[in-house]
């Protein structure tokens, strides 16, 4: 039995303008993981800054703060078997002209810079994004 682990998601706001939020979450419990904590709101640019802080040198830092601060977005926290994986195999590839069919980016986008919704990369990552939110 893998071991339960807390991952962070956040619907990006092109996910909440589609109107994506029901399903993302029902695809997440009809999998068995639990939703531990739920939140909306527009993030601060500080806040985008920080959970992208990795990216801070690359070439589209400014265009992805501008999109992910551009209207409300749905942050969580997730929990279950391997989370972390799991919810990182469930968003599909980074670019969603790359994600299979069945995934969330595979099924509802097209476009790297508006790919719909965030999972945490690693239990590292997870536990300090959850930390700038929660
Ligand atoms: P995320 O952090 O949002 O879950 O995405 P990811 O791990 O699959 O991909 P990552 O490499 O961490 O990239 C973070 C976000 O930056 C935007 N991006 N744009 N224009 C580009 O070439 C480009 N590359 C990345 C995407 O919104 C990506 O999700
Ligand atoms: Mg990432």
């Amino acid at each position: 039995m893998s071991s339960v682990e807390q991952t962070f998601v956040m619907i990006k706001p092109d996910g909440v303008r589609k109107g994506l939020t029901g399903e993302i979450i029902s695809r997440f419990e009809r999998r068995g993981l639990v939703i531990e904590k739920l939140l909306k709101k527009t993030l601060k640019r500080e806040e985008a800054e920080e959970l992208y802080s990795v990216h801070r040198e690359r070439n589209f830092f400014e265009e992805l703060v501008n999109y992910v601060t551009s209207g409300p977005v749905v942050l969580m926290v997730v929990s279950g078997p391997s989370a972390v994986s799991v919810v990182r195999k469930m968003l599909g590839a980074t670019d969603p002209k790359e994600a299979l069919p069945g995934t969330i980016r595979g099924d509802f986008a097209l476009d790297i810079s508006e790919n719909i919704i965030h999972g945490s990369d690693s239990l590292e990552s997870a536990e300090r994004e959850i930390s700038i939110f929660f």
